[in-house]
């Protein structure tokens, strides 16, 4: 089996037979990163069932049962009288039945939980809420399976006191899928968990700055971080955002002083370019001149439709300048409240000092579960088949919008994220403000974002923010209808 490199990676397959895990439950994951980390190539012919079962001394059984499940999850295909082959692309789609998931076929031996039907969707939310993910897809079967296995007994450390840096499974978890995910390589140790982007600031004030020194934040941006940065008795810079993202030299004009920018570099919010490789090379040379830090907010990272992203930006230095900012709002939902800092290594002892004033916030209810959620891969899966979804709603509201209002909206296709921006046509402009135009919307029962309301200053352009993701394409096209209608009123 050793001759090929598919046979080299399947020798390093290794089972323990008294872990906590199913033998079934093992291979499953193991075969899965082997070839998420190409380890055995897209393309490749597995060995027979019976071969492996034989090289792993496990039951042919257990083996074809994680091939089933790998071809249900589009990792493999099977060939009719051919073989097993790795998939030549990996699966962005993952199947629609919950049944078929990894977390469903441990489940399955238990029967502990009924197909339940998605839950209802509420009624309050309206195309286009861009806070909206897809809510009936989330695989709250698996999580309640994850809630259960933690609470129904739960590990005598987490009810003693727990590190306060957050629940170690967490951290790790959390590492791990940064190193695949975002090119990250960071250690659970550097990971603070935090109740949202708030938490995460005013910590890393307390860590890193002092009262009134000059924050750097983008304009267009996040009015949440003004405000929190404000609360930390920082002043907030907003400095311009150009075509290419947020601009060092352009900001230090105003404030050549500041301590700290809080940037988007992998998707700007809201307007979703992506700081090219110089521009982040020029910040970190700036952070690294002047002692100065940069807070990279990696919100909008994980649902890329195109392309390799960027890695993260503080894994281009190794000056310990960058500090990460990640949160499950999106990814998740946004009442979980849940994040998560990544701080330098040579930060923590400031940080540990600092958390003795602050205390941290997060609630230790979720983070064993959310830490179960992600190691049994439900997680990564949701990830996937979430994009895949999305990718689809972007193209139908794109399309709808060019079919329907075209003479209203100009729109681009964003190669990632949950919204998009559709700038007013002059004619629009003309006609009337993005905020009347939102203000017309909500009354035909569309939610929009008016582009002016992310901007601290005076708006530079004029456009509406629209969610794509928790609607179905049919609810997409009435939405852009009615919000055409409503415009040209
Ligand atoms: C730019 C940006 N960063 C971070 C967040 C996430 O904040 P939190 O983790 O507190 O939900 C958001 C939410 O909308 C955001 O727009």
């Amino acid at each position: 089996m050793a001759k090929t490199r598919t046979g080299a990676a399947l020798l390093s397959l290794s089972l323990d037979r008294d872990g906590a895990d199913t033998l079934q439950a093992q291979l499953l994951a193991q075969l899965r990163r082997l070839i998420l980390d190409r380890m055995i190539s897209p393309g490749s012919k597995l060995p027979s069932s019976r071969t492996l079962a034989e090289e792993l001394s496990v039951s042919r059984v257990t083996v074809s049962a994680v091939i089933d499940q790998l071809i249900s999850e589009g990792y493999l295909e099977g060939r009719a009288r051919s073989g097993v082959y790795v998939e030549a692309e990996l699966p962005d789609q993952l199947p629609e039945a919950q049944s078929g998931t990894a977390a469903s076929m441990e489940q399955g031996r238990s029967g502990t939980f009924p197909e339940e039907a998605s839950p209802a969707v509420p009624a309050t939310l309206r195309p286009f809420d861009a806070s909206a993910p897809e809510l009936t897809l989330f695989p709250y079967r698996q999580w309640a399976r994850h809630h259960d296995q933690t609470w129904r007994r739960p590990d005598a450390a987490l009810l003693s006191r727990v590190d306060s840096f957050g629940w170690p499974p967490l951290r790790e978890a959390i590492a791990d899928h940064l190193r695949e995910w975002r090119g990250l390589p960071c250690t659970a140790e550097q990971i603070f968990i935090t109740s949202g982007v708030v938490e995460a600031i005013s910590l890393i004030a307390a860590a890193t700055l002092n009262e009134g020194d000059e924050v750097l934040t983008e304009e267009p941006g996040y009015a949440v971080l003004n405000r929190a940065v404000h609360q930390n008795r920082l002043i907030p810079v907003p400095s311009p955002v150009d075509q290419q993202g947020f601009d060092i030299k352009t900001a230090l004009q105003t404030a050549p002083r500041a301590k700290a920018a809080i940037v988007t570099p992998s998707r700007h919010y809201p307007l979703g370019v992506t700081l090219p490789l110089s521009r982040r090379l020029e910040l970190i040379e700036w952070a690294v001149g002047c002692n100065a830090y940069v807070i990279e907010d990696d919100f909008d990272s994980e649902y890329r439709f195109q392309g390799k992203p960027l890695p993260a930006m503080m894994s281009l230095s190794n000056q310990d300048r960058v500090i990460y900012v990640g949160s499950f709002s999106k990814v998740i939902f946004s009442a979980m409240r849940l994040g998560f800092v990544v701080f330098p290594k040579s930060m923590l002892p400031k940080v540990r000092s600092a958390l003795s004033q602050t205390d941290q916030q997060a609630s230790l209810m979720l983070q064993p579960v959310l830490a179960r959620f992600m190691q049994s891969g439900d997680f990564a899966i949701h990830i996937r088949r979430m994009r895949r979804l999305y990718a689809k709603r972007q193209a139908a509201v794109l399309k709808a919008i060019k079919l329907h209002a075209a003479d209203l909206l100009i729109v681009d296709p964003v190669p990632a994220g949950m919204h998009l921006v559709a700038m007013s046509t002059p004619d629009l402009q003309n006609r009337m403000s993005d905020t009347e135009a939102a203000e017309r919307a909500k009354s035909a029962g569309v939610i929009v974002q008016p582009l002016s309301s992310f901007f601290a200053g005076p708006p530079v352009n004029q456009g509406l923010v629209m969610g794509f993701a928790g609607f179905s394409e049919e609810r997409l096209e009435k939405g852009v209808q009615d919000l055409a209608a409503a415009l040209r009123v």
